[in-house]
Order: structure tokens, then C-alpha cells, then sequence
């Protein structure tokens, strides 16, 4: 059984096997032809969401939809997982009827849980800590726009300690990339995240650097990402986290640091003069709307490839 719940459940050949899947993916859909049908019956997958999501349940419900199968969509606040039921109950009553379980929720130890007791494989739709869903439409798009991945320099401005920034770390590192972190002090990344990624990095010719200076970070980039300084669960902070970041935002001047054919990413939503300024988020340097779609194509090759090997 092969579940999806952190970027280095993949090893590095295996993402390739993924991106390259989702790259054949796309252009048969391009060219109107679905030939993955895994889920041909129709089987359900779960897709079940503990917080907030525009991205994630759309490209979730057209592509199991799109693999012949029923996407089965559930908010916390309309099930009984929100009313205090098990993690571990729920898990066993879904899995005799769905053939994979998708979920977005808080703590990464919730669907380490459900993973423990799943007889279906289980994805990761983004925790506290990993978005590993993400990184795959994130790491398509790159690869799209510069033709490769390894030896690549990825640089990602802003909160260092949040989900986008430990997915950099690990699916950056898998994919041989020199994944550099610029975050104000307080805001590092979990150190054994960074040590994981350092030792995956050690494998695949790539390499991890965290830092405090966000100019010294964008210097030479091939990709310049970035994320909401304030994540879900974290409102309360907002007035906390608004002077500290203010170093980080990628604006034109941080883009010009960055390499002539850098690329911008941003998973989405966007608060256009917060950590990103409307010029470079809707310029020319800008892949989000490619980075939003692969969501999609990322996906259906993921769960593809997951329900082959289970
Ligand atoms: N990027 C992303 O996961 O978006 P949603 O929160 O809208 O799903
Ligand atoms: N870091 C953000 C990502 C949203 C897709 C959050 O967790 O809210």
C-alpha cells in the first residue's frame, strides 16, 4: 500500500515517473483523449476537507471525474468526523467503499493516523506541515518552462516554517534543485525537515540553504515562489507576522536579483501587495495560472500511479 502524505514518500525516480505521467496526461486531455481510467466503474474517491480549499476540490473532483470515477466530496463542518468521531473509525468506514481517501486537514499526525489504518491509499491535500500535491503541479510547471528540473535554483521568499516552504525543502531536493529559503528570523523551517531535504538533495545532485536575507536569496534564481504570509489557522497572528515579512514580499526588485528567464509561483490564493506585488504576479515572469491548472494533470497522474501499485 502506497499512500502520498509527505514529498519524500516519492523517491526521486518515482516523481519523475509522476511528472512524466502528468505530462502525457495533460496533452492527451489537450488532445481530447482520456486514456487513464483507473477508477473505471464508477469507484469513489473521498476528498475530505478540514479547511478552506478553491484549488484543491476543484482540480480533485474534475480529475477523479476524468479517471472514470465518483469524486466524493466532504466538508468537516457536514460530517462526523467534525462532531469527534475517530480518525480511525471514519478511515474504516470509508475505505471498504472508496478506493482512495484524500484529505485536508491540520496536524500532519491526523493523516499519519488515517494512513496507519487505511486499507486505500491516502493523500495529503495539504497539512500544517507539507503540501506535497502542490509541489507536483508546482515542479510540472517548472519543468515545462525550463525544459528541466536538476541543477535548477529554486528560491522561495517568505514564512520558512509553513507547508509550502517544508514541500520546497523535500520536493525541491527530490527533484535535484538548489532550494533556497529567505524567512525573517522566528519563522525557520522544522529543522529535520531541513535535514531530510539536505540528505535527498546529497542524492540527487541538489542542495538546500536557509537564510535571512531575502536579496541574497533571489540573486540568480531559475524560480522564484512565494506564499500567504498568514496560513490557514494563523488569522489571529496577522498582526504579528505583518512588519516582519515586509523584507520578503517578491516585488520587481527582487525578481530583477533573479535570473532574465526566472519563473514566478505562487500557490495560490494571492494577496497582491502583501507577499506579492500585482506587477509580478500578473506579469510576464508569472506561471500561476499553468501552476493552478497542473493541479489537475499532477494529480490524476498521482492517483494513477498510487492505485497501480496498491
Ligand atoms: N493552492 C491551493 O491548495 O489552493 P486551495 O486552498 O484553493 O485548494
Ligand atoms: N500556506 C497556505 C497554503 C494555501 C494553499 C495555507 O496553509 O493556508
Amino acid at each position: 500500500m502506497r499512500h502520498f502524505l509527505r514529498d519524500d514518500d516519492l523517491s526521486p525516480d518515482e516523481l519523475l515517473e509522476v511528472l512524466d505521467l502528468a505530462d502525457r496526461l495533460k496533452a492527451e486531455r489537450a488532445a481530447g483523449r482520456f486514456t487513464a481510467r483507473p477508477l473505471e466503474g464508477p469507484r469513489a474517491v473521498a476528498v475530505l476537507f478540514d479547511k478552506s480549499s478553491t484549488r484543491t476540490r476543484v482540480s480533485f473532483s474534475v480529475g477523479i471525474a476524468e479517471l472514470g470515477g465518483y469524486p466524493l466530496v466532504l466538508d468537516a463542518g457536514s460530517s462526523q468526523l467534525g462532531r469527534g468521531e475517530s480518525i480511525e473509525d471514519t478511515t474504516r468506514v470509508l475505505d471498504r467503499q472508496v478506493a482512495a481517501i484524500v484529505w485536508r486537514t491540520a496536524g500532519q499526525e491526523r493523516i499519519a493516523a488515517m494512513a496507519a489504518v487505511s486499507r486505500v491509499p491516502v493523500v495529503n491535500a495539504l497539512t500544517d506541515e507539507f503540501h506535497p500535491c502542490q509541489l507536483l503541479a508546482d515542479l510540472q510547471t517548472v519543468r515545462e518552462r525550463h525544459g528541466k528540473l536538476a541543477g535548477l535554483t529554486l528560491s522561495y521568499l517568505g514564512d520558512g516554517a509553513n507547508n509550502m516552504a517544508h514541500s520546497y525543502l523535500l520536493a525541491g531536493a527530490n527533484a535535484g534543485l538548489h532550494v533556497r529559503i529567505g524567512t525573517p528570523e522566528g519563522y525557520l523551517p522544522d529543522p529535520g525537515v531541513v535535514a531530510r531535504a539536505a540528505a535527498r538533495a546529497a542524492e540527487t545532485g541538489g542542495s538546500v540553504a536557509v537564510g535571512h536575507d531575502a536579496a541574497a536569496a533571489a540573486e540568480g534564481a531559475d524560480v522564484l515562489a512565494t506564499d500567504t504570509w498568514i496560513s490557514m489557522g494563523q488569522e489571529a497572528e496577522a498582526t504579528e507576522r505583518a512588519a516582519p515579512f515586509v523584507p520578503f514580499v517578491v516585488d520587481g526588485t527582487q525578481l530583477a536579483r533573479a535570473n532574465p528567464g526566472a519563473v514566478v509561483l505562487h500557490c495560490l490564493p494571492a494577496y497582491r501587495g502583501k507577499e506579492i506585488t500585482a506587477e509580478v504576479i500578473d506579469g510576464p515572469q508569472s506561471a500561476v495560472w499553468d501552476e493552478a491548472e497542473n493541479r489537475l494533470h499532477a494529480q490524476k497522474a498521482l492517483l494513477t500511479w498510487l492505485l497501480e501499485k496498491s
